[in-house]
């Protein structure tokens, strides 16, 4: 019965310590900003079109709205620059968790709001909602991201 419990114990343990400690969160957290990145695009490109479809704006705002909460799980500590040189992340993200987690939630509330606002699919709501998200990449980019050239 010990034993048992041991395992199931172990079991469980195992796959959270892979995930936080294995390469593999480098690529996670990479294809999860990319995505918002894309999204991003995606719907600044439906503004400069002049002509913005709200269908193509209401499928990025929902990419923006799944990938957002992820991110502050994504930065267990140990995977800086020490895990991987080639990581932007700043040590200021373990040192001050707290402005941290401000950040990320400024980003969840962001695009929550502009999801919000594409059901409404009034244009000027839409527009302002995301920009307030690009605000809350920028916000986070600025203070725990390497400076890029
Ligand atoms: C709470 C902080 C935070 C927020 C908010 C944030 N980012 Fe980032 N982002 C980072 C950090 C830190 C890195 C560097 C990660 C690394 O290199 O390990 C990064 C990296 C990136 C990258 C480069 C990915 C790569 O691996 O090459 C892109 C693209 C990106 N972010 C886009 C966005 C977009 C778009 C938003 C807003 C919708 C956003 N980010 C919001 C912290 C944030």
């Amino acid at each position: 019965m010990k034993l048992a419990h041991t395992a199931l114990i172990a079991a469980l343990l195992v796959p959270a310590v892979a995930f936080a400690a294995g390469p593999n969160i480098y690529k996670a957290r990479h294809d999860n900003f990319e995505a918002m990145g894309r999204a991003m695009k995606g719907t600044a490109d439906q503004f400069k079109s002049g002509n913005p479809d709200i269908a193509v704006i209401r499928a990025n705002a929902a990419v923006l709205a799944a990938a957002a909460p992820k991110v502050a799980g994504m930065f267990p500590k140990g995977t800086g620059v020490e895990g991987n040189p080639k990581s932007e992340a700043l040590p200021a993200i373990w040192q001050k968790p707290a402005d941290f987690a401000a950040a990320n939630k400024r980003l969840v509330d962001a695009t929550k709001a502009f999801q919000a606002a594409t059901a409404t699919g009034d244009m000027t709501a839409v527009q302002g909602a995301f920009g307030a998200v690009g605000g809350s990449c920028k916000n986070c980019h600025e203070s725990f991201r390497k400076p890029r050239a």
